[in-house]
């Protein structure tokens, strides 16, 4: 059959385009699968969160969109009761793994532990169901590596859904994202769930407004007369090294923060920022962290202790329960204090100007949320120092070239920037960062494929591909 036919004789669930199904099949073709065995395929988007970042390991709401950008996974049943992980990209070694009640991690940095994440993620859920089967994998990811786009929940998602579509594991969308978000800990980055719940609820035309335990989302229309522009700074933002470390201590600061808050407060069982909000009646950002301020030192020593004493709890057991434990234990290094306060005051001003970000896009106000996402930079600057001098400059010339407003994107240190600007103004943003950024950091160079206008896209599916063969 031609191109046209196939897609006419199947219907593709959402996101899935021609060009999408001719790279599904091209990995069929590469694949060994027994004569009766169903192939399945599942693309995963990544994702660019228009604000509220920083916000979701506190349980705090976000606003994200699903990309056009996403990884394919295509899977069998196979006989050998293993895993068999192969890439479409050679730079990445193929993988064979058993599975067991606890797979062990590859070393750090290794591809595959996004793979042995999302199966170890399915494996937990469905403990009861013993003798999941094994499965023969190839991955095609298109979603830009290390440029804070989401390339690993891309990852993780298309693998957990392929996994389950293999052994006839069915969940529904909003827990399958609640599986997935928290088997990424098993990387070692505790992180929040926003990339794996748009990834997977991602909607064509329209950002999600994401609100945390439990996980609950609002679709919101992007108004015509929007245009997003994401742009890579091409500062590399790996997870799996420093940018990792730093991420898990920022971590670990809000999660003080909200101890600290709620024993101010006389709360209860306080872990997140958000368990104190959820706790208040009514609360704002300005008051929350005078409490704060009046609370504690702004900065805590590394080694807890001086943590641990204000909140006149044991050591160990207060240690273990903000570091972890096993692999997602996180170190600390202990010559740099934990900036509570400043953390903290970034957070929760970062949900109000979420919330407010999310009524003005549904009301079209775009000027408003242009202003909140310049604010919400300004604050990930200076109060949560994850920004970079390359970062504030991709941002700088994203605001000449004309755009309402513009950000970092993702856990920053390097990666992407969001824009926001009418869409008449977007030749005029592109310009400007091609000829105020690209055009000095890489002379020479042809930029096309570094920027682009975003269209927010469908979240995860999967179909049944050998029907389609
Ligand atoms: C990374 C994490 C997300 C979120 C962002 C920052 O992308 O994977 O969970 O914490 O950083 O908003």
């Amino acid at each position: 059959m031609v191109q046209a036919e196939k897609e006419a004789a199947m219907t593709l669930p959402d996101g899935w385009d021609s060009e999408e199904l001719a790279r599904a099949e091209l990995l069929v073709d590469r694949m060994y699968a027994g004569a009766d065995a169903r192939i399945v395929a599942c693309r995963a988007p990544g994702r660019v969160n228009l604000i509220g970042e920083h916000t979701d390991y506190s349980g705090l709401p976000v606003l994200p969109v699903a990309i056009d950008r996403s990884t394919i996974v295509v899977a069998a049943a196979n006989t050998t009761g293993e895993m068999e992980v192969s890439n479409a990209d050679p730079a990445w070694p193929s993988r064979r793994f058993a599975i067991e009640r606890q797979i062990p991690p590859y070393a750090t940095g290794d591809w595959a532990n996004y793979v042995k994440a999302a199966i170890q993620g399915v494996i937990d859920r469905f403990s009861a169901r013993a003798n999941l089967r094994g499965a023969s994998m190839i991955v095609d990811g298109r979603v830009p590596p290390a440029s804070g786009l989401s390339s690993s929940s891309a990852l993780t998602v298309s693998t957990a859904i392929a996994f389950m579509a293999v052994n006839q594991l069915e969940l529904d969308p909003l827990a399958a994202a609640t599986m997935v978000a928290r088997s990424e800990w098993y990387v070692g980055t505790r992180g929040g769930g926003m990339d794996q719940a748009v990834s997977i609820l991602g909607r064509r035309d329209h950002a999600l407004f994401i609100e945390f335990d439990p996980l609950r989302v609002r679709a919101i229309k992007m108004p015509a007369k929007a245009a997003l522009i994401v742009a890579d700074s091409r500062q590399v933002a790996d997870k799996s090294g420093a940018v990792r470390a730093e991420y898990n201590r920022r971590v670990v600061e809000c999660a003080l923060a909200a101890r600290i808050l709620g024993r101010a407060l006389k709360l209860d069982g306080v872990k997140i920022l958000g368990d104190v909000i959820r706790a208040l009646p009514e609360w704002n950002a300005a008051d929350l962290v005078g409490q704060l301020a009046a609370s504690s030192p702004a900065c805590l020593g590394a080694d807890l202790k001086e943590a641990a004493n204000i909140l006149d709890v044991t050591q160990s057991e207060f240690d273990a329960e903000l570091l972890g434990q096993g692999s997602i234990r996180s170190a600390l290094d202990s010559n740099r204090p934990l900036e509570v306060l400043k953390r903290a005051r970034h957070v929760l001003g970062e949900t109000e100007r979420v919330i407010r970000a999310a009524d003005a896009l549904e009301a079209g106000r775009l000027d408003e949320m242009g202003t909140l996402m310049n604010a919400s930079h300004q604050s990930l600057a200076d109060d949560f120092e994850c920004s970079t001098e390359r970062l504030d400059a991709l941002v700088e010339c994203a605001r000449r070239g004309g755009a309402l407003g513009a950000r970092l994107t993702g856990a920053g240190f390097g990666g992407s920037i969001v824009a926001l600007c009418d869409a008449a103004s977007a030749d005029s943003v592109i310009e400007s960062i091609d000829r105020g950024y690209y055009a000095k950091q890489y002379p020479g160079a042809a930029p096309k494929s570094w920027r682009a206008v975003l269209h927010a896209g469908a979240g995860a599916s999967v179909i049944d591909i050998s029907a389609n063969a």
